[in-house]
């Protein structure tokens, strides 16, 4: 493709459109969307649409978009419960990944997909639609839901040559997404995104609670004393670890990090923060601090399935400190998985983390038996079911222990667990 017929994408990234695509590319295109539609079909039994964008051309000049960049797909996820829709659409972004797919997640009701095909890059993007008390939403573009009868049953139509499945209404889901002028080209229209447009979308992000930490972060000061000293359980870790290159999950303004690069480990931080990514590297800069510091969101499995890909049994320790009762079941589930995949044979994973027995559980709104909500989100952590969770990944415990005392801060004493698991020696056993 050449350079220099680059123009912006409708999101204002550097792109070349379709008005500047080869018939094949366009060609391949479609065939890409066709496979990925009997792949959501024979897999997860799911129905793939064409949606957005490409319905839109098609069914206004039976043709792409000049100014877009990339096919539009969607489904309608049968499953009742919000929990249950972002579970599959995390299975699914997952095995997509497994299938060679690379994925960059916007959310988990919106993701592109891109696939290398005979030295061309075909672009996808799906977006993820369900039914909620006989009103039909799709991400993005539907908050207040339409007829179900809009979409289902899904319809078929030609795009050049090939048969692909389209929503039942095509117009009704056109002038639901654009407005009743749909059919008129318009330059100028831009998506409404306001604050209320988001709300019924938001049990799909990916970054769930990534606000409350950004101001948490946020005029932080690098030289700021009582972010300085480390926490006692990286005080205990230091005495018990071999040196070696350690992995800091969820590292926050960085003081462990800091303080295990003093006593001699190489450490490596992430946090899905990017204030407080900033703020460590800039601390490890002025401490000329064999530290290095990378955004990671563990709620993301395309940035954790990148992250492994690049750091395969690259470390001794992976340590993550009031990590695990922060983030969700999924945020859990990545941890281990990138555990058992980062570290090498032998390896060690040191974890502190608030356990169900803490105060704190009875506190502040309850999300569901083990989360709360108390000016931000915790969950209250089974030590047993954790440790079984951790067991299918392979690892064994070298370590438990579990009570007050541990991590006393600012007039509250926790209740916690400390936990230390073992990768097998033999590398057997982990997934
Ligand atoms: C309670 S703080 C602990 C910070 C630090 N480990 C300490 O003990 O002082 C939890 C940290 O996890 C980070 N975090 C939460 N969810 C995350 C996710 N999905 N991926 C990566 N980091 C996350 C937050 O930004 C925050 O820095």
């Amino acid at each position: 493709v050449n350079k220099a017929v680059q123009t912006m994408s409708k999101w204002g990234v550097p792109t070349v459109t379709f008005d500047n695509k080869s018939e094949h590319h366009k060609q391949q295109l479609i065939e890409g969307a066709a496979e990925l539609c009997a792949i959501f079909r024979d897999r997860f039994g799911l129905d793939l649409f064409v949606a957005y964008g490409v319905l839109l051309g098609f069914t206004r000049a039976g043709d792409f978009i000049g100014h877009d960049d990339d096919f539009d797909l969607a489904y309608i996820s049968p499953l009742k419960t919000k929990a249950e829709i972002y579970r599959q659409s995390v299975e699914i972004v997952e095995a997509l990944i497994g299938l060679g797919y690379q994925v960059r997640l916007t959310s988990y009701g919106q993701y592109k997909l891109i696939k290398r095909a005979k030295r061309e890059r075909l672009k996808f993007e799906i977006f993820v639609g369900w039914t909620e008390e006989d009103r039909t939403y799709l991400y993005f573009g539907i908050d207040k839901g339409v007829d179900p009868s809009a979409f289902l049953p899904i319809g078929q139509r030609d795009f050049h040559g090939v048969s692909l499945p389209i929503p039942n209404d095509p117009a009704r889901v056109n002038a639901a997404i654009y407005g009743p002028g749909w059919r008129e080209p318009d330059p100028d229209f831009r998506y409404e995104l306001d604050k209320e447009k988001w709300r019924p979308f938001l049990f799909l992000r990916s970054a769930p609670n990534l606000g409350y930490w950004n101001d948490y972060y946020a005029g932080k000061r690098p030289d700021e004393p009582w972010s300085l000293s480390p926490s006692p359980f990286a005080a205990f870790t230091a005495e018990h670890r071999e040196r070696g290159r350690l992995l800091e999950i969820g590292c926050g303004n960085g003081r462990d990090s800091l303080f295990f690069a003093s006593q001699g480990f190489d450490v490596h931080g992430v946090d899905y923060c990017e204030t407080a990514v900033a703020l460590c590297a800039e601390r490890a800069r002025q401490a000329a601090a064999p530290a290095q510091f990378e955004p990671l969101n563990l709620y993301d499995v395309a940035q954790v399935a990148a992250f492994i890909n690049a750091n395969a049994d690259a470390f001794d320790t992976l340590y993550a400190r009031f990590f695990v009762h922060a983030v969700t079941e999924t945020g859990e589930a990545e941890l281990l998985k990138l555990a058992a995949r980062v570290l090498k044979p032998g390896g060690r994973v040191y974890l502190e983390f608030r356990t169900r027995e803490d105060g704190r559980a009875a506190v502040g709104r309850p999300i569901s038996d083990s989360e709360r909500e108390d000016g931000h989100y915790r969950r209250f952590i089974d030590v047993d079911a954790l440790i079984e969770h951790a067991g299918r990944h392979g690892f064994s415990v070298a370590y438990r222990v579990a009570g007050h005392g541990m991590a006393a801060f600012g007039g509250e004493d926790p209740h916690v667990a400390r936990l230390v698991l073992e990768k097998p020696r033999d590398g057997a056993g982990a997934d």
